[in-house]
């Protein structure tokens, strides 16, 4: 006697009831680029389908993200002038804060969720204040409550800090409740490695490091252990939601802290997993739909609540076609 799996698999509607794992639209964030200006909407290079846009064009394609049923949104600011302890993302008038007010003014229902780091913003290119050659972890601290304390009032709906420094989680949440914004949430880039994967990013945000690189405090891809423990310490310092960063090549680990947290989990689709799908596809050595939604489906099957993703607008559509 075997089992005949094959059973419940010959017929179209009987594969849909049995089937564990879907994908919807109402999982994705979608990652906006910001700049200064007007009228500019400069697609990447190595990201085809991202550009960096000014606030009025930000505006615009939030009426195309609504009308695809997306309404979640995480931003990155390229400021105008960078220094040494990343001013612009510290000021009302940065790049960030006048986003967020922008769009929550002209788009209530956005749901605005804004990355807290300071690499963008520093003109070596490192996400902290610097001591000598690296990242003083206390001292970016202060500076990361006070940059939480910008985005809350701006009218930020959420705060990611991506930075990994340790303690952030905790400061934030005490710099947050004191100021009156005990309700805003904090979505944690608690588990972020340090991935070759975020090359393409780096150039739409202008924010490579001017020398060495970020394994000083982004995680070891080869450790296991430490990337559970990283994500159930945020936990503990008050995190809203967790998040593993890349996500394709680091699945065993979503699966992994989704079964030790009772917390919802992001994924963070990267710059440079979307690129290779995209070059991909472009030379047609892929079905190139078939094989994102089939990516979207494995975060799903591996524990993503969330999936920040390049090709969140792409889903929707394919969403809205089946
Ligand atoms: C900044 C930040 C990075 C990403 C999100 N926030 C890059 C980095 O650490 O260099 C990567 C996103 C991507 O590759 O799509 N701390
Ligand atoms: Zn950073």
């Amino acid at each position: 006697m075997f089992q005949r799996f094959r059973r419940t698999r010959l017929n179209k509607h009987l594969r849909a009831l049995v089937r564990e794992t879907s994908v919807s639209v109402n999982d994705f964030i979608y990652p906006l680029f910001v700049r200064s200006g007007s009228g500019i909407k400069t697609e990447v290079a190595s990201m085809p389908g991202v550009y960096q846009m000014s606030i009025d064009e930000i505006l615009k394609e939030c009426e195309t993200l609504k009308k695809l049923g997306l309404y979640s949104i995480i931003l990155f600011g390229i400021p105008d002038v960078k220094d040494s302890i990343g001013s612009d993302a510290l000021c009302e008038h940065g790049i960030i804060a006048s986003s967020v007010r922008a769009i929550k003014e002209t788009h209530p229902e956005m749901f605005v969720v804004t990355d807290l780091c300071f690499c963008e913003y520093t003109d070596h290119g490192h996400c902290g204040i610097l001591n000598h050659e690296t990242v003083n972890n206390d001292a970016t601290l202060e500076i990361s409550a006070q940059q939480a304390i910008v985005h809350a009032k701006a009218g930020a709906d959420m705060i990611a800090p991506s930075g990994m420094m340790d303690g952030i989680i905790e400061a934030l949440r005490s710099a947050l409740d004191n100021s009156g914004f005990e309700n805003l949430p904090i979505m944690s880039y608690s588990t972020k490695f340090a991935s070759g994967y975020y090359g393409p990013f780096r150039d739409v945000a202008e924010s490579t490091p001017s020398f060495g690189d970020r394994a000083s405090y982004q995680m070891d891809p080869a450790n296991r252990r430490e990337a559970i423990a990283e994500s159930i310490e945020d936990e503990a310092q008050g995190a809203d939601i967790l998040m593993v960063k890349p996500a394709l090549a680091y699945l065993d680990i979503v699966r992994e802290i989704k079964d030790a947290t009772s917390l919802p989990m992001a994924v963070y689709n990267v710059s440079g997993e979307y690129a290779i799908l995209k070059l991909a596809g472009k030379h047609e050595l892929i079905d190139y739909n078939r094989v994102v939604m089939e990516t979207m489906i494995a975060f799903k099957r591996a524990g993503a609540d969330i999936i920040i993703s390049y090709h969140a607008k792409e889903v929707a559509l394919m969403l809205q076609n089946v």
